[in-house]
């Protein structure tokens, strides 16, 4: 036992390990400030009434890492939550190339905590089994309750089961985003790890705020993600527009409608929501709800139509003989019929260089830019 070890936190929260319902929980990225743009890391006042918001409201899980705003929004958090510390639950994680045991006392020391709920690898890089080896030991010292593992895929997941308990699998996914709906996610549900989904608003473009693709402010990682920009910012913009009646007939925000979309999904057991504003805050709590099959099946439908696969040209089949391996993949399965998130998983099955949907959709742009692929 280690020095400042508590051994009366008992074992995980259930809802980590066999929810009952889905749990809305807080993204805490965003409230670190740096990476996000507008105000300085962690000291916008506003950042900690949104928060403090959610506390108040009810909102008992909080995501949190030390890369987000360098340890900011950690030390936010410690500053909220210290004070009703044993009724949240406390999710952070180590960077893949850190020192399992020298991050996590940091970030005990800035969540004024002595142990925390859920600790996770942030990505499976290089040497991630060691990495996980040594969460599990810091787990059985009793510096975190649980462990889990984020950004991998899912013959890292299987690996990872045989290293330590994982606890939950952390992934992207929106009604956009789906590539966790291939393996990922029926393999948490089969092995009953918790799946706590990310990015649920698409980085906040499912707010439905952007007409035109967005100038973010120097520094704002979202200048450098694919779908603010280009031919995707346009096909999901034009899918937005027509999700607007579905919100409207539910009554809801665009937002708290793509939130419930997730938090309806089978298997998942936390929404991570990130909210920059106690207005945020409430209008996502409107989004832990369950949407019946027919507006889920609206949705899908919508989705589905303005992301149809492309079909390619037999001169692209001709053309790709002589292009690299993965590239020669996915264009012999460019039917017009797989879907992207289909294609990705195949080709990661092999346990080579893992894909996923988005890289498939540029290249597809790249394709359509040049005439190789046919009419959708
Ligand atoms: N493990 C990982 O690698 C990883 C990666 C990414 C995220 N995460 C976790 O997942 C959490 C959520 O992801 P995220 O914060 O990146 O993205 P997100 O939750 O999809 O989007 C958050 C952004 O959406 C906008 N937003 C929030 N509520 C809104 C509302 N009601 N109406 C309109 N816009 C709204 C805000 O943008 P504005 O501030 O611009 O208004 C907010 O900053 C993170 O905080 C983090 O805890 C983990």
């Amino acid at each position: 036992m280690h020095t400042g070890a508590r051994i009366d936190t008992g074992p995980p929260p259930r809802f980590i390990t066999a929810p009952a319902l889905p749990v809305l929980g807080f993204g805490a990225w965003a409230v670190g400030g740096s990476g996000w743009g507008g105000g300085s890391p962690g000291s916008d006042a506003g950042h900690e009434a949104a928060v403090r918001r959610a506390l108040d409201r009810g909102i008992t899980f909080f995501d949190t890492a030390p890369a987000y705003g360098d340890g900011a929004s950690e030390a936010l958090l410690g500053r909220v939550l210290r004070t009703r510390r044993a009724l949240v639950t406390i999710a952070t994680k180590v960077g893949p190339r850190d020192d399992p045991r020298v991050s996590l006392d940091a970030s005990l020391r800035r969540l004024a905590t002595d142990y925390l709920d859920l600790v996770q690898l942030h990505e499976a890089l290089d040497g991630w089994e060691s990495r996980l080896e040594a969460l599990r030991r810091l787990q059985e010292a009793g510096k975190a309750r649980a462990v889990g593992l984020c950004n991998a895929t899912h013959l890292q997941i299987r690996r990872a089961l045989d290293i330590a308990p994982i606890a939950t699998y952390q992934g992207p996914y929106n009604l956009f985003d789906r590539d966790v709906e291939q393996r990922d996610l029926p393999l948490c549900r089969d092995r009953e790890v918790g799946f706590l989904a990310y990015r649920p608003l698409a980085s906040g473009l499912l707010g439905g705020k952007y007409a035109a693709p967005p100038q973010f402010a120097a520094g704002d990682h979202r200048s450098k993600v694919y779908w603010f920009k280009g031919a995707e910012f346009e096909r999901r913009r034009r899918a937005i527009e027509r999700l607007r009646p579905v919100a409207e007939r539910e009554g809801m925000t665009l937002a708290a409608l793509a939130l419930a979309w997730v938090y309806s999904q089978p298997g998942v057991s936390v929404v991570l929501a990130g909210a920059r504003s106690t207005e945020q805050v409430d209008e996502n709590l409107v989004g832990a709800r369950h949407l019946a099959p027919d507006t889920r099946a609206a949705i899908d439908r919508i989705v589905a139509d303005e992301f149809r696969p492309a079909r390619v040209t037999a001169q692209c089949r001709d053309q790709a003989s002589v292009w690299g391996q993965r590239e020669r993949f996915i264009v012999q399965q460019l039917d017009g019929r797989t879907p992207y998130e289909a294609i990705a998983a195949a080709w990661t099955d092999r346990g080579e260089k893992p894909m996923i949907a988005a890289q498939i959709k540029v290249f597809v742009d790249q394709l359509a830019g040049q005439g190789l692929t046919a009419d959708r």
